[in-house]
């Protein structure tokens, strides 16, 4: 790779350690992948934060990395294996809450914001159309690469922090404008009317295109909640990372020959294999972490409702917190319901917690059953909170 005079110094150790060892990992990268230099980042996004994954190797190299490395750009982390002020309301034991406020520790020492979420666009970090970043979670690298048109790989979290501390990252795959070209068009011939119905399409489209890059049209409009849900799906089911969506996205590409044509009666049927009728102990909402809007809706129906299944709202504590000075959260928590913050329910250890869960996320449905092994319903809201209140 070619490296600036100021990037050898840096992976020759002028800098310290971490910004060695950071730098050894992305052009280790970058080598493997054909790379021929690396690019600024404006802003980072780390994933691999809960414990519940790290474990204790994971807390040991952010512990090494944190005894001399300090961020470069604005970085944030993703969900933690806990809502890092509730834990115990959330059921989550002592010895778990102790090692995973070692892993936020770390990483405070590093100068990351340690806000943890999987909607960095709904605090602050929302890059610009045409900005070089490094993020990890899949739902927010097809946002932010889709909706925002911002350009990232889909990172791990060693090089997502490599790239923190360094301020830089490879220049290959989606940094390239070449890969960011569709091969391939999605015709959608479906009424779609909430964000199950675009998780469904997320669900459809991510198993038959995998993550080739798709121009999809045939979508009269798209809130950017059901965008949100869209993108965690599409990467869920399929790896993608970037689409195109014609009046949603903002980058100007061309539609490519083959077209592939989704019914609604293909998205019924993807609704119904994610999960219809079933005895519900869990009600969990917030996949990716919701919005103040989507907030707001939950309040308006909970309203004078109590909740008797355990039911977890995940948000970002930013946002849980204009929730609560706007007078939502005290509606929602006046139901029975708890408003999660910083964590989810697929990185919190729940595990043999509950048999059965209830979302209207497809990205929850997978993990629900892929990490947990429950079995899942999959309805909207409305629905939703009824099955939360009967
Ligand atoms: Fe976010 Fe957890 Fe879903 S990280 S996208 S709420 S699995």
């Amino acid at each position: 790779m070619d490296l600036t005079h100021e990037e050898r110094e840096m992976l020759s150790g002028r800098d310290g350690y971490a910004v060695r060892k950071s730098m050894e990992i992305l052009v280790a990268l970058g080598e493997i992948y054909g790379a021929k230099r690396l690019v600024e980042v404006a802003s980072v996004q780390i994933a691999g934060v809960s414990y519940d994954n790290l474990g204790d190797a994971g807390l040991a190299f952010l512990n090494e990395m944190a005894r001399d490395g300090r961020v470069r750009v604005f970085t944030t982390l993703n969900p933690a294996g806990m809502d890092l002020l509730d834990w115990k309301s959330l059921g989550i034991d002592e010895a778990f809450a102790r090692k995973q406020t070692m892993v936020i520790e770390a990483f405070e020492r590093m100068g990351v914001r340690t806000t943890c979420t999987c909607t960095p666009y709904f605090v602050g970090n929302e890059p610009r159309l045409g900005e070089h970043v490094s993020w990890s979670e899949s739902s927010a690298v097809c946002y932010a690469n889709s909706i925002l048109g911002a350009k990232t790989n889909r990172e791990g979290g060693p090089s997502a922090l490599a790239a923190a501390l360094t301020g830089r990252t490879p220049e290959y795959g989606y940094h390239l404008d070449a890969e960011r070209q569709p091969v391939v068009t999605i015709e959608v011939n479906a009424a779609l009317h909430d964000i199950v119905d675009f998780g469904a399409l997320g669900n459809v489209i991510g198993k038959k295109i995998g993550n080739k890059v798709a121009f999809i049209r045939g979508i009269e409009r798209a809130t950017t909640d059901e965008l949100k849900s869209f993108c965690a799906s599409i990467a869920t089911y399929g790896g993608t990372a970037l689409f195109h969506m014609e009046g949603s996205t903002p980058e100007q590409v061309r539609a490519p020959e083959p077209t592939l044509r989704i019914s609604g009666q293909e998205i019924e049927e993807a609704k119904a294999e994610m999960g219809g009728e079933a005895e519900v102990d869990f009600v969990a909402i917030g996949c990716p972490h919701c919005s103040l809007k989507e907030l707001q809706d939950i309040a308006a129906l909970l309203k004078g409702r109590k909740v008797t299944k355990e039911t977890w709202i995940a948000v970002a504590r930013p946002v849980k917190e204009e929730a609560r000075r706007s007078g939502v959260l005290e509606i929602i928590e006046a139901s029975g319901a708890r408003c999660a913050a910083d964590t989810c329910f697929v990185v919190a250890p729940i595990r043999g917690r509950f048999t059965c869960m209830a979302t209207n996320s497809a990205k929850a449905v997978f993990y629900a059953r892929s990490k947990n092994q429950f079995k899942t319903v999959y309805v909207p809201l409305e629905q939703l909170i009824d099955i939360a209140t009967s």
